[in-house]
């Protein structure tokens, strides 16, 4: 696939996931992209959790379902509505699911390019995420990230110390198809901005 054509293909997967297996190969060329991503310091200040155990991510699935009533409880009329029919995650219905963690500690103290923006190491794990997202495409595999959650919680799950942050749950596996338009756009949640809103010239206002 061409560049741009990946960039365009990639989609956020979560009703399309088949379960079908992901070869170890295909799985280590996905990961490995992720961990070339760059990041502040090269401080790498990712790590990748596997989870495969149905009992795992039903208990994770069943966590997400609460919290997707908390968000929708603050919703009223037509935004009520409109979420009532997205579906938000793909947890049992894809192959696995790829747990993405922020350890500050990675590279520190000293790490190189941070000392003014704590954020920077963050932002390098989002890098790996988008790494990971765009090398699953090409494989022909979507990915869906899940964000309704509370990190404590799924520290205790994966037994992921207190002083790393989970940054996304994702599932990924092999899909049926692949949407042209997101989810929340069909759906008419919200649509893609056109290029010309979010470009400044020289000045932000
Ligand atoms: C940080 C982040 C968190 C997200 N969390 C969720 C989520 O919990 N559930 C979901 O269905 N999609 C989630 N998404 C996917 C977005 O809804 C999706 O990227 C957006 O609607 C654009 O669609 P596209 O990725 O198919 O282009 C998340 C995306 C990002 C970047």
């Amino acid at each position: 696939m061409d560049f741009y054509e990946v960039i365009n293909r990639r989609r956020d997967v979560r009703a399309e996931f088949t379960g079908e297996p992901v070869d170890d190969d295909v799985l280590r060329r996905v990961l490995g992209a992720a961990h070339a991503a760059p990041s502040v310091g090269l401080s790498q200040p990712w790590d990748f959790v596997i989870v495969r155990d149905p009992v795992t991510r039903k208990a994770f699935q069943h966590h997400v379902a609460s919290e997707r009533e908390t968000f929708a409880d603050q919703l009223s009329g037509e935004r009520a509505s409109t979420f009532s029919r997205i579906k938000i995650e793909g947890i049992l219905e894809s192959t696995l699911s790829v747990v993405v963690t922020y350890n500050p500690a990675k590279g520190a103290p000293a790490v190189l390019g941070r000392h003014a923006i704590a954020d920077a190491g963050l932002y390098s794990v989002c890098l790996a995420i988008q790494n990971l997202w765009l090398a699953a495409t090409v494989e022909g595999l979507g990915v869906g990230w899940v964000s309704f959650y509370r990190e404590d919680f799924l520290r205790d799950l994966l037994n992921i110390p207190a002083s790393i942050r989970p940054v996304a749950w994702l599932c990924l596996g092999p899909v049926s198809r692949v949407h042209d338009v997101p989810d929340l756009e069909r759906h008419g949640w919200r649509s893609r901005l056109p290029l010309e809103a979010v470009v400044h010239q020289e000045r932000f206002v």
